[in-house]
């Protein structure tokens, strides 16, 4: 449904069945039982609210991650939506009863966002079970340029499963964890991997592709794997990827990667040209820091020659370079600790939704320098930023525009500018390795 100002959708959450494997059935916990969820495109300044219809039997809360979102529809971890004619018990805190209108404003450039589940302590098991998908914001600005379009504008979501013997997704318990089987504790102290490498559900698919240019927005939806992404072969003649946006919107100027680091929740858009592959050629997009079945991502296959129209102009968007502060507003240490190093935290401290861990007044720009002491993805609601330095220099090569999310590998400090635009209240900063998160490597701003 649409009116003058606002595109109305209705997304009921759910368990369904997908054919993951071939030959087994496997349980999700999707966004209308699909796994990745439906994407949604909307266009810049048209308000969208999608309401969320909890059929899980599990409390739940959405996130739309990227979105400048009244701190209310922000997806705040402990404002949960109970199930469908759940009982009310534990219901402290919850937004809604069965289902809750979350309304985005959007008016923020064209982006690739992203909508997941945000459940305090749970996050990563749900998203896990495959409560993830697509939220496309287009704008004028991204609509004049000739970049690839249609069949030929794919997002690629990609992430990493394991599954058990019946082909249901295997996440090892918390508990399991924490009362100590030798080895286990450790694995999900890092994080959550798989040895299954899937592209918007499918593992290690192929797709058909023209001998022409292609954009993919890639996103890494993985709760805790980063991916070194390359194709094999490369190609002829120039740069496997021209990358024209970042999390949060389109760069100034293209940037040529010969490969690209990608750490989860982080989105690189790019353009592909197959153009210079001969017709016949199978050309594997990989990942250079797995191994074995993690050591490739998805194939494509050039079967045709076609008419190409789309090239990737020297300019595409007035990137504004926000001033930064010439002194450090805030430092935030990501690392591990407690008595027995047994949580993750920011500044030595755990989680705890009654702290202000940083108060910022709306519209302002602060400089913040964070440091790490392992792969810390770290991402801030509300507030968009730039990388100012890396280690003391320049910007890494993956740190370009707008963004979101920073990849920060251990022992990285990394200077940002980062603007709080938007809306007053209260919003999180977490590392987006879903386990890290879950162990209370969270912290609150509180927007005034
Ligand atoms: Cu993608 Cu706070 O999350
Ligand atoms: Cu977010
Ligand atoms: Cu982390």
């Amino acid at each position: 449904r649409t009116d003058a100002t606002t595109d109305y959708y209705e997304i009921t959450q759910r368990p369904g069945r997908a054919g993951i494997l071939p030959g087994y059935s496997t349980e999700v916990w999707g966004y209308d039982g699909r796994f990745p969820g439906p994407t949604i495109e909307s266009r810049s300044g048209r308000q969208v609210v999608v309401r969320h219809r909890n059929e899980l039997p599990v409390p739940t809360v959405t996130h739309l991650h990227g979105g400048v979102t009244p701190s209310r529809y922000d997806g705040y971890p402990t404002d949960v939506v109970l199930p469908v004619g759940g009982r009310s018990a534990g219901s402290a805190g919850a937004i809604a009863h069965g289902s809750f209108d979350y309304a985005y404003p959007l008016g923020q450039p064209a982006a690739t966002l992203w909508y997941h589940d945000h459940r305090m302590d749970f996050t990563g098991p749900q998203v896990y079970r495959g409560l993830a998908g697509f939220h496309l914001v287009h704008d004028a600005v991204e609509e004049a340029l000739p970049l690839p379009r249609r069949e030929r504008d794919v997002p690629l979501m990609i992430c990493d499963r394991a599954f058990a013997a019946d082909g249901s997704f295997h996440y090892p318990s918390i508990d399991s964890s924490l009362t100590g089987e030798p080895g286990v504790t450790s694995d999900f102290m890092k994080g959550v991997l798989g040895d299954v490498i899937l592209v918007n559900g499918a593992p290690w698919p192929v797709l058909e592709v023209a001998a022409v240019r292609y954009r993919f927005r890639l996103l890494n939806a993985s709760n805790a794997r980063r991916y070194q992404l390359a194709l094999d072969p490369p190609p002829p003649s120039g740069t496997a990827f021209v990358q024209v946006g970042s999390d949060v919107g389109l760069l100034g100027r293209p940037i040529d990667h010969e490969a690209i680091d990608i750490a989860p929740a982080e989105r690189f858009d790019v353009v592909v040209d197959f153009g210079s592959y001969p017709v016949g050629t199978q050309v594997t997009l990989v990942n250079r820091y797995g191994t074995g079945s993690t050591g490739h991502v998805m194939r494509f296959h050039v079967v045709r020659k076609a008419r190409d129209d789309s090239t990737v102009p020297p300019r595409l968007a007035d990137l504004e370079q926000p001033s930064p502060p010439s002194t450090i507003t805030r430092r935030m240490k990501f690392s591990r600790s407690g008595s027995h190093y047994e949580t993750w935290t920011i500044n030595g401290q755990a989680f705890d939704p009654n702290r202000i861990d940083a108060q910022v007044s709306l519209g302002a720009t602060e400089r913040w320098l964070i440091t790490t002491n392992a792969d810390h993805p770290v991402h801030i609601h509300l507030g968009h930023f730039q990388v100012l330095s890396r280690n003391g220099g320049k910007p890494g090569p993956y740190d370009a525009g707008w963004k979101d999310t920073v990849d920060m590998r251990p022992e990285d400090e990394v200077e940002i500018v980062v603007r709080f635009n938007g809306y007053r209240g209260r919003y999180v900063f977490h590392c987006h390795n879903l386990e890290h998160e879950d162990m209370a490597m969270m912290a609150n701003i509180e927007v005034t």
